[in-house]
């Protein structure tokens, strides 16, 4: 067993530290101040290779192994968490859906335009009344002469508001369940594709996140993503990618909650010397430690399985779960270490604490993560009624 990077994955990681210190760490305090959605940080997301970066070369991307890229994701996640999450839903969700079932010129079309941040994409599975039931989509397609027409509502969709392209996820028979779902490639220049920005979020302060109002809005039939039918799977595909980005962006976390504790409690005099000298505060700093490699850990065998072409649904559920719920516990720990300095912005810690709690909702719960891996183990599906 091998646990060490190569010399170019360990370049890729110092590189990405260091663009994210230089480029996006010095703007996150006030983009979440202000609530702004950074496009000269996307755009110089775009210049260093990382939206996209698993996309193949001739298509415009970066073409890194999936290791790599999770290394770039932890760093972006450490710096901040409404970047890396342009970075999870462009890459993940929707270059790799594109990549994995889209006709070559489906891909030519859209990811050059993708990954030179030219366009933005969104995925839009959730609706206002299908969330972890992603099966049960309420939108609908229904095909006419030229295509089809699209109606129905999504929510929470990161970058609904600056997306070009967005992929729907749409129920075209219902009578086929699931196997009548289809993904089409919305272009959102259009009149009854109606974004509106969700305001007043607990974090992600700095991240776009709209509903979505689909009025008749028409689709030709070349912008069927895979075939009615293949719906289902691409979502989950995806979503096999955008939960190891999360779980990435996750390890970044945990590891920024044990940088600043470190330091704080080395600067942080009480009783006549730092607090790091405190057992108590040790042990915190102990456990965040654990946290912090487990996650990175089961991250990195998730990626290593994609890099092998082999299946990983289940690993990247284990990895997604357990980063995102280590990195909540990495963030309150944190702020208990910083005491009141923590609980404002003065240090990141306080962003990590508010930004990192929508990591074990969406991409999946850490509920329903339970339950891939639960089913996987007794080959019984909790969700199918009795
Ligand atoms: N890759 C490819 N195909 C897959 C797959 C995968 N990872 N997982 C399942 N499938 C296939 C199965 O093989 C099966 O196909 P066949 O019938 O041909 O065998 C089909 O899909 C149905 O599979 P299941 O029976 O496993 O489906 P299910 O209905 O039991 O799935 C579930 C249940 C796993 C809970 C799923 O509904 C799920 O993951 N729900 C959570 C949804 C979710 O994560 N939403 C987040 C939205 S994205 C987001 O947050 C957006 C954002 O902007 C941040």
């Amino acid at each position: 067993m091998d646990f060490d990077l190569t010399d170019e994955q360990q370049l890729i990681k110092q590189t990405a530290r260091e663009f994210t210190d230089k480029e996006i760490v010095v703007q996150s305090r006030e983009n979440a101040r202000n609530h702004h959605f950074d496009l000269e940080i996307v755009k110089k997301l775009a210049d260093q290779g990382y939206l996209g970066a698993i996309v193949p070369s001739e298509y415009g991307g970066a073409g890194l192994d999936y290791v790599s890229y999770g290394l770039v994701v932890e760093e972006i996640g450490r710096g901040c968490s409404s970047v890396r999450t342009v970075v999870s839903v462009q890459t993940s969700l929707v270059c790799s859906g594109i990549l994995r079932w889209g006709t070559e010129e489906q891909k030519h079309k859209y990811l050059p335009k993708l990954c030179s941040g030219e366009w933005l994409g969104c995925f839009g599975l959730t609706e206002p009344d299908t969330g972890s039931d992603a099966a049960n989509q309420k939108t609908r397609a229904r095909k006419t002469d030229s295509g089809w027409v699209i109606n129905g509502a999504k929510m929470w969709i990161s970058m609904g508001n600056y997306a070009k392209v967005a992929m729907i996820f749409a129920q075209t028979d219902p009578s086929l369940g699931y196997k009548g779902l289809g993904c089409f490639l919305v272009d959102t220049d259009q009149d009854g594709y109606k974004p509106a920005p969700i305001e007043h979020k607990m974090g992600l302060h700095a991240s776009d996140t709209a509903s979505i109002a689909l009025e008749d809005v028409e689709v030709s039939e070349d912008a069927l993503l895979g075939t009615i039918g293949d719906g289902f799977k691409i979502a989950m595909s995806s979503l096999d990618s955008g939960r190891y980005s999360v779980a990435a962006g996750c390890v970044g976390i945990c590891q920024g909650c044990v940088e600043e504790s470190v330091k704080y409690s080395k600067e942080r005099e009480q009783f006549g010397k730092p607090i790091a000298s405190f057992q108590l505060v040790q042990a915190m700093i102990a456990d965040m430690v654990l946290k912090t490699d487990a996650s990175r850990m089961l991250t990195w065998r998730a990626g290593w399985l994609k890099d092998k072409g082999r299946s990983n649904t289940l690993e990247t559920s284990i990895a997604k779960l357990h980063s995102t719920e280590a990195a909540v516990e990495c963030a309150n720990t944190a702020i208990q270490i910083h005491g009141g300095a923590g609980y404002v912005d003065d240090h990141p810690v306080e962003r990590y604490f508010r930004d990192v709690r929508v990591t074990t909702l969406y991409e999946g719960t850490s509920q329903i993560q339970k339950l891939i891996i639960g089913r996987a183990m007794t080959g019984i599906n909790a969700l199918v009624p009795a």
